[in-house]
């Protein structure tokens, strides 16, 4: 007997084996035992002439289960079950619909005719996660469409549509209607033809797309698709060993590559982030008797840059969404920037004319408080002034159902100062939303020390139909992110005040993985916004003449990044490629001069390690106060949020990689240089090297004692 998540059921001559594992038909272990078992059902059968290989529910075989990843290796197993399905000998049919990936697509790979319904999607994403398609993919799949193109495949790790997969040539045909039905008369068919098995395994990879000028090229990609990493340039040559060998010589290697690249650096911090990602949502301490709240329908208050963003959101997730300003001209820009977004969308594809009517139907405007009545979450996004957004949460008040959510997109205020406006603290709550907030998947949840529990869960699960990934923070200045962002682009700035170039420090940042320099950010930001931040708040920031002068330069001499196409860089008008600009360069130095900066020759290592050192260090604090649950979620907020490189795992996961002594030891090496007002030790990254303790050791101790 089959477990429940597949079973085999006959239709005269043939066997249809259909999986049913939800939510994504992941091949788990129970998945894998009952392909077992129903190849076996079918090997004994005598009267059985073709098969069809189908999933029921949203997909077809999503892929592995990367839960496995940690444990032993799989794949043989893998090859083995797969091998079992290329070896029968009637015809195999994979009809495939959804998202189909990695595991998902190579058990098709193993099956001898391949059709789907024409909206699936097919990717070998394996390489984002530092591995390589380890169930066969890299050796049958340039059997069937050439080496030249498995590559292009495999590296760009992107999803093709069924058109395109048929074009690069490994699915023979798309399927209208329902797929069942036309699956077992496309069997029917080709016994009708005469058509038997039709090996993967006994193909052979066309010479003429594996040449060594094609391999050179391909790597030559990996290495620019992927610095820092070599997943990319392992996928090269076990294709180029797919050219060579023999399909199992091919596979041995293939497992044998897979399972090295597993323990690699790239793999594990990758996967760190994908789970962490997973368990962010995740809030210790909040029974399960807490239940989130119904959102059926939201507000947002200001309707600027960050507002309309908001309202993109709650519109994209079907949640109607009011918008409120001050005057009708700032609704009417809001509305127009948001219709921008949406058209821009429609030009790229990725909506359609129909869906963008439907959702800018889910929103309205108003000038009057008392239309937010219904609301179930309101989030407020004015100008960031305490004394506007306290004015705003006590008219809230006022109109707000009991009960409803009252968030607040602040970066710099004091939260628990906005909840105190209000008779109903418990329900005010910190989102805070990145720029351009319908596009960036972090949500930082604030919570104060009277956010009700149900506040909390309500809103850390609204995260998931608003598509963002929430992390819960207790109140600080800067919360999670922005905090430790503060010593990074302080030394970024710093050292273009010692003589680096711009490019130089963003240039380092970049190479080493970062998405984007720090200075480009800001240059992208608006100079002005974070000059304002720093002047506001100028009593919390250390007492040093330098601090953030690189941009108070830049601004004083009317620079304001790329909205008017000159920061640290120059611009063209309508582009966004950056140019060196001496004058830029001649302001800096000027500045330095007045401050009487030491110029200083800069090596790639040391601008890596004054950026990223004060980082990894801040996140410690971070930690050690509470403000985080757990050192995943910063390493969640970095990668979601600030162009941290995944496959570096977060910055507390890199912390460990390079060893907490090795950034104890640099932190104090640059302290004996620039001295302690910015390089404080962390107090538990100290406490870790001295007891010589890992940060999962120091979490479980935490957990034990408060248990
Ligand atoms: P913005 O200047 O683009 O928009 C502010 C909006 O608030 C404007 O439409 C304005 O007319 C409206 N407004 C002003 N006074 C009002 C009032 N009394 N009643 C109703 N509406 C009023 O500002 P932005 O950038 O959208 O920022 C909004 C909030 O989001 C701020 O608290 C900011 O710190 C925060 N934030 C901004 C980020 C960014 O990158 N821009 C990122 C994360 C948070």
């Amino acid at each position: 007997m089959s477990p429940r998540c597949v079973r085999v059921e006959r239709d005269g001559e043939l066997a249809l084996v259909v999986a049913h594992n939800p939510p994504v038909n992941t091949i788990t272990a129970d998945v894998r035992a009952g392909l077992r078992e129903a190849l076996q059902e079918i090997q004994s059968a005598g009267d059985i002439r073709a098969v069809v290989l189908m999933c029921e529910g949203s997909t077809f075989f999503s892929g592995a289960d990367i839960g496995e990843f940690s444990g032993p290796p799989r794949e043989v197993e893998y090859r083995t079950l797969f091998n079992g399905f290329e070896a029968l000998e009637l015809p195999v049919i994979a009809a495939m619909h959804g998202t189909v990936m990695g595991g998902g697509l190579e058990i098709a790979l193993a099956c001898h005719y391949r059709i789907a319904s024409p909206t699936t999607r097919f990717a070998l994403p394996e390489v984002t996660l530092g591995i390589i398609p380890g169930a066969g993919g890299s050796q049958r799949l340039p059997r069937l469409i050439g080496a030249e193109r498995a590559l292009d495949f495999i590296l760009s790790a992107r999803p093709v549509s069924a058109q395109q997969a048929m074009e690069l040539g490994f699915l023979d045909q798309t399927i209208d209607g329902d797929l069942k039905s036309s699956a077992v008369a496309y069997a029917r068919r080709l016994l009708a033809e005469g058509k038997g098995p039709r090996r993967t395994g006994d193909m052979s990879v066309d010479p003429a797309t594996a040449t060594e000028q094609i391999f050179e090229k391909s790597a030559e990609q990996a290495r620019k698709l992927y610095p820092n990493r070599n997943a990319g340039l392992v996928a090269v040559e076990a294709v180029r060993k797919a050219s060579q060998s023999s399909l199992s010589e091919g596979l041995e290697f293939e497992t044998a590559l897979v399972n090295e690249r597993k323990t690699s650096i790239e793999s594990r911090g990758a996967i760190h982030v994908f789970f962490a990602e997973r368990e962010s949502r995740r809030v210790p301490g909040l029974g399960n008797e807490v239940l989130a709240a119904a959102v059926k329908s939201a507000a947002v208050i200001g309707a600027g840059t960050m507002g309309g963003g908001i309202a993109i959101c709650f519109a994209n997730a079907g949640i109607p969404v009011t918008m409120l300003d001050a005057d009708e001209a700032a609704l009417e820009r809001g509305l127009a920037n948001i219709d921008r977004v949406y058209q821009s969308m429609v030009e790229r594809g990725r909506l359609t004319v129909a869906d963008k009517s439907q959702r800018q139907a889910l929103m309205r405007t108003t000038l009057d408080y008392a239309e937010l009545r219904d609301a179930d979450v309101i989030v407020e996004a004015v100008f960031e002034s305490m004394d506007l957004k306290r004015e705003v949460f006590r008219k809230l008040e006022a109109v707000a159902r009991r009960g409803a959510i009252l968030a607040t997109n602040t970066s710099t205020l004091d939260i628990e100062a906005i909840a105190n406006a209000t008779s109903r603290p418990e329900d005010v709550i910190g989102m805070h939303f990145f720029s351009p907030a319908n596009v960036m998947p972090l949500l930082e949840v604030v919570r104060t020390s009277r956010t009700s529990p149900v506040a909390i869960r309500t809103v850390m699960e609204l995260a998931k139909p608003l598509r963002k990934t929430p992390v819960l923070a207790n109140v600080c200045y800067g919360f999670i992110g922005n905090r430790m962002m503060e010593g990074y682009a302080r030394e970024a700035q710093r050292m273009v005040l010692e003589g680096a170039s711009p490019r130089q420090v963003d240039g380092a940042l970049e190479d080493w993985g970062m998405a984007m320099g720090i200075l480009a950010v800001f240059d992208m930001a608006g100079i002005d916004v974070g000059v304002n931040v720093h002047k506001a708040n100028a009593s919390k920031y250390p007492p040093d003449p330098a601090y953030y002068q690189a941009d108070s330069a830049l601004h004083d001499a009317g620079r304001l990044g790329q909205k008017n196409g000159k920061g640290y860089y120059r611009y063209e008008a309508g582009k966004r490629a950056r140019i060196d600009d001496p004058e830029a360069i001649e302001i800096l130095r000027r500045k330095s001069g007045e401050l009487q900066i030491p110029a200083r020759v800069h090596t790639v290592e040391e601008i890596q390690e004054r950026c990223i050192f004060p980082l990894l260090n801040e996140g410690f604090r971070v930690l050690g106060e509470g403000i985080v649950l757990r050192a995943a979620d910063i390493d969640v907020v970095w990668t979601s949020g600030y162009g941290f490189p995944r496959y570096r795992g977060g910055p507390m996961f890199h912390a460990e990689v390079i060893g907490l002594e090795t950034l104890l030891n640099g932190m104090r090496r640059y302290r004996d240089v620039f001295g302690s007002m910015h390089w404080e030790l962390a107090p538990l990254l100290v406490e870790l090297v001295e007891r010589g303790m890992t940060i999962a050791e120091w979490e479980r101790q935490k957990l034990a004692k408060g248990a």
